[in-house]
């Protein structure tokens, strides 16, 4: 049995369970943290440099003082997602709870940059509804096909050429590229600092004095 939650933002959830309001306030986390904090969404094809930048964009942005977690699809799908494969559905399901691990970190004031291909558009929607639309920043780290499978970090493209795996993304799966990212990064022409620089910039005003 399902009932609608009394958090309209949750949505359908199990009976008997009532949503308990905390006593401690957005505005009250943002003044310890000194923050204001956000989720840097990178989505683009394997290869692009998703984790790179956002484990690069993590360690600098606790190097300025800022508390900051970095989640990877490879990473998470070896626990809290290691009952997923790569159908669509599971991809969803994937992009799901990754939203509401961010949504949650967001809310207890942290800086996510998540890095997972997510190549559905409607499942990037969802994350940005999940996450909500003030704090979701849809990052497209867009390095071309060719350049990512010439990169091939983990041979992947090899044995997807090679019929030794299915569905995978940019050559047996689709890749939506977001039409209207917020921020749009192009590895195949910048460097890591370049992308870093930009990605800063854009969190600035999220910084407060300290
Ligand atoms: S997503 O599509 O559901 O967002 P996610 O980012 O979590 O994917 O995982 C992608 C990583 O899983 C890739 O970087 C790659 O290492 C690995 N992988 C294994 N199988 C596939 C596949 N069929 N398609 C894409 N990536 C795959």
């Amino acid at each position: 049995m399902e009932e609608k939650s009394d958090n309209p933002r949750l949505g359908v959830v199990s009976t008997n369970i009532t949503w308990y309001e905390g006593k401690v306030s957005a505005a009250d986390r943002k003044r310890v943290l000194r923050q204001e904090a956000a989720t840097i969404w990178l989505t683009g094809l394997s290869g692009s440099g998703k984790s790179t930048i956002a484990f690069e964009l993590e360690k600098q942005l606790i190097c300025l003082g800022h508390a900051a977690y970095a989640l990877d699809g490879d990473n998470v799908r070896h626990g809290l997602n290691r009952d997923l494969g790569f159908t669509p559905k599971d991809r969803t399901e994937n992009i799901r709870r990754i939203a509401e691990v961010a949504r949650l970190f967001n809310e207890a004031g942290v800086f996510v940059i998540t890095a997972f291909i997510s190549p559905y558009r409607a499942d990037r929607e969802m994350a940005r509804t999940i996450i909500g639309v003030e704090r979701f920043i849809e990052t497209h780290i867009a390095a071309e096909l060719d350049i990512c499978e010439k990169r091939d970090p983990k041979g992947l493209y090899k044995k997807a050429r090679a019929g030794q795996m299915s569905d995978f993304t940019g050559i047996s799966a689709p890749y939506e590229a977001p039409t209207n990212p917020n921020l749009r990064l192009n590895t195949g022409t910048m460097t890591v600092a370049e992308t870093l620089d930009e990605i800063l910039r854009h969190l600035t005003p999220r910084f407060r004095e300290r």
